[in-house]
């Protein structure tokens, strides 16, 4: 008697002979993969979700529409703000009804937090293009992230902070996941080089009138601040509020990560943001032939000069990333085996060089000091002066 099991078998081996004798239905079996991206493409933040896009196509026009013949077809959904239910509901649309191989993109921590319990389910990885705090990697074995920390940029800040002589700070910080991580990141970091940060601000994820803060700044007598907010009108309004109300004329020094001070923003700012120190993975002006070819393509995906900004290079790599991944398990579905194929990947990313390192599958990349100034042409622009190389996450340090 032939077990069930057997039988299973059997039908298996049939139909694959069956397919092998047609050659032109192997073609035909290409499958098309489909990619599922989900970041704010409307609202406040929405020029955050155009440069996931422009990212995006910058790699499809480099690289070309398809991987080992299938080929690769993006739906996109609108997450307007950081909204942890709407996330969950449309991953899971994603996955269940488009039936999406992949799914990537995620600006906010919280959404990211929400995705992540469906992936093992769902037979899905997920490459995070943006959200930002280091705990995101510990609550899945499927998630790659292709963007940074605050804990990464803000380490090198806070040494390079306390350096400069500096040593009575004040933290300000959006209080959600990348916040907290920052704020703990820069206090360890001012701590270990002999600075103190005197009071730690956290302000609620929709402040909008920062001249409370400001005031409290004032008052705990800093001779430097360290801040971070999510990139977008909140970044745009404390850096103006710090000029505006008087603390950087009185001369004390803004540090932050280089979320406060997105090249998209730089003309705005002006005078605001001049002299400002951050610490980020990327700058569009990065002097390289990569990041030249990459800043031509996304500026023409994105329609033009001034709008490109960081979230487009987490997406341009996050799709080199899906791409190895696609070829690694020759367009079937194995969520495991993708995630397995890009652990200890490395290449040049318009950034510079980077890696995914094999044990937090988080992006090992060079933290670049910048300083706001302006170019030879007059424009603003985030000028690196400073490298850290071979940044790992402190954030996921064991
Ligand atoms: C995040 O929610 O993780 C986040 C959002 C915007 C940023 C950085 C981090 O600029």
């Amino acid at each position: 008697m032939i077990s069930r099991r057997r039988f299973g078998t059997f039908l298996r081996a049939g139909a694959l002979a069956f397919a092998g004798s047609l050659s032109f239905a192997h073609a035909a079996a290409a499958d098309t993969i489909k990619l599922g991206i989900v970041g704010p493409f409307s609202g406040p933040f929405a020029l955050q979700g155009k440069n996931f896009q422009a990212g995006v196509e910058a790699w499809l026009t480099q690289n070309g529409k398809s991987v080992g013949g299938h080929e690769i077809e993006i739906v996109y959904r609108d997450l307007p703000t950081a909204n942890p239910q709407q996330a969950r509901a449309l991953a899971q649309e994603l996955i269940v009804k488009d039936k999406v191989q992949y799914l990537g993109g995620v600006y906010f921590t919280p959404d990211a937090m929400a995705i992540t319990p469906l992936l093992k389910q769902g037979n899905v990885p997920l490459v995070i293009f943006n959200a930002a705090t280091s705990a995101i990697m510990t609550s899945s074995p499927l998630v790659v992230r292709t963007s940074f920390t605050t804990a990464q940029t803000t380490t090198p800040l806070g040494k390079a902070a306390a350096d400069r002589g500096i040593t009575k700070f004040v933290s300000a910080v959006t209080d959600y996941g990348p916040g907290v991580d920052a704020e703990g990141a820069f206090k360890k970091a001012v701590e270990a080089a002999g600075g103190q940060v005197v009071e730690t601000i956290r302000m609620p994820l929709n402040t909008t009138e920062f001249s409370p803060i400001m005031q409290r700044i004032r008052d705990a007598g800093a001779q430097g601040v360290f801040a971070f907010l999510p990139s977008g009108p909140p970044t745009l309004g404390f850096v103006k509020a710090f000029s505006d109300t008087g603390l950087k004329p009185a001369g004390v020094k803004l540090f932050a990560t280089g979320d406060l001070t997105q090249e998209s923003d730089l003309p705005a700012l002006g005078e605001a943001a001049a002299g400002m120190i951050t610490g980020f993975h990327y700058a569009i002006s990065h002097d390289s032939e990569v990041n030249r070819a990459f800043v031509a393509a996304g500026e023409k995906a994105i329609g033009g000069p001034g709008q490109l900004t960081f979230p487009a290079v987490g997406a341009y790599d996050g799709m080199y990333v899906i791409a190895k991944m696609i070829a690694a398990t020759g367009g079937k579905q194995d969520a495991e085996k993708a995630v397995e194929a890009v652990k200890g990947l490395a290449w040049e990313s318009p950034r510079g060089p980077v890696k995914i390192d094999p044990e937090t599958r988080h992006i090992t990349q060079t933290i670049y000091l910048r300083e706001v100034a302006k170019d030879a042409k007059g424009n603003w622009i985030n000028k690196e002066i400073q490298s850290f190389p071979g940044q790992k996450d402190p954030g996921l340090a064991k």
